[in-house]
């Protein structure tokens, strides 16, 4: 069986498969950081997985604190496992998807920075919105809000989604040829490991086969943030259909 630490690099590999400039787009994050905030920078990675966005942000500001934030038994038990002995990183398991959950996972304002990876789109478009004000209301003023997400199709974009998505099959097809787990097979392969199987079916009980699927514009995306009281809000990267958005407060 894996220990935490493989199983984290194999989370990776899998993420590879459907993002392609994945380092490239955590870079880029670092980099709004490195202009908008102090170098004890507070950042909360939201949705943060196994901790692969926060690890790399917190490799780079040897200095800042990052607070992880997820509702997958699963992937918070491989993150607090690999980085128990950081006293810079924390794990608090909440739902977003429930109103209060800022509350429930007692988080105060005061954030530099929110960022996450490739998650948002499990939200519906109601949830997004939102999250969106509550994280307004998280920051500190002049802090950041990164996104970095793939971003569905405008109706009547249908020819640029097609040629995206030929893009994204190529990029898959040499994942195939590097061996790295899909999706599906990287949790088949975690739920028959006996050390994880008690947190994996908690997980199927917390989520079922769902992640979410309601298509989201990147144009409902910047709405939605403004909305929320962010004063600037555009695209600082793009590869295909995967960009990072930033969104600063006032
Ligand atoms: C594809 S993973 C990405 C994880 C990580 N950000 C990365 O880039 O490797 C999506 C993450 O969103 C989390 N997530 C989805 N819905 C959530 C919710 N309602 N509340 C908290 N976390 C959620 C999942 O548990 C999962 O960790």
């Amino acid at each position: 069986m894996n220990d935490a630490h493989e199983w984290i690099q194999r989370w990776d590999s899998q993420q590879e498969r459907y993002i392609e400039r994945r380092e490239e787009r955590f870079t880029v994050i670092g980099d709004v950081l490195e202009e908008v905030c102090p170098p004890d920078a507070k950042i909360l990675d939201l949705c943060c997985g196994p901790g692969s966005l926060g690890s790399r942000l917190a490799a780079r500001f040897p200095r800042a604190h990052v607070t992880g934030v997820d509702f997958d038994p699963v992937l918070l038990g491989l993150a607090r496992e690999v980085h128990a002995a950081d006293p810079r990183r924390a794990w608090i398991e909440t739902d977003l998807r429930r109103a209060a959950w800022y509350k429930e996972g007692q988080l105060s304002p005061g954030f530099d920075a929110v960022v996450s990876t490739t998650a948002l789109h499990w939200l519906s478009g109601a949830e997004l919105t939102r999250v969106y004000r509550d994280l307004a209301g998280l920051l500190r003023r002049g802090g950041v809000f990164l996104n970095g997400d793939h971003i569905a199709p405008a109706p009547n974009e249908a020819r640029l989604a097609r040629i995206g998505k030929a893009r994204r099959n190529l990029v898959e097809r040499d994942a195939d040829l590097r061996g790295s787990a899909t999706w599906d097979g990287w949790w088949e392969e975690i739920a028959a490991d006996p050390a994880f199987t008690a947190l994996w079916q908690e997980r199927r009980r917390r989520f079922g086969d769902r992640h979410g699927e309601e298509p989201i514009t990147l144009a409902f995306h910047l709405a939605a943030l403004r909305q929320a009281g962010f004063v600037e809000a555009n695209v600082v990267w793009q590869r295909w259909d995967d960009v990072v958005m930033a969104a600063l407060v006032a």
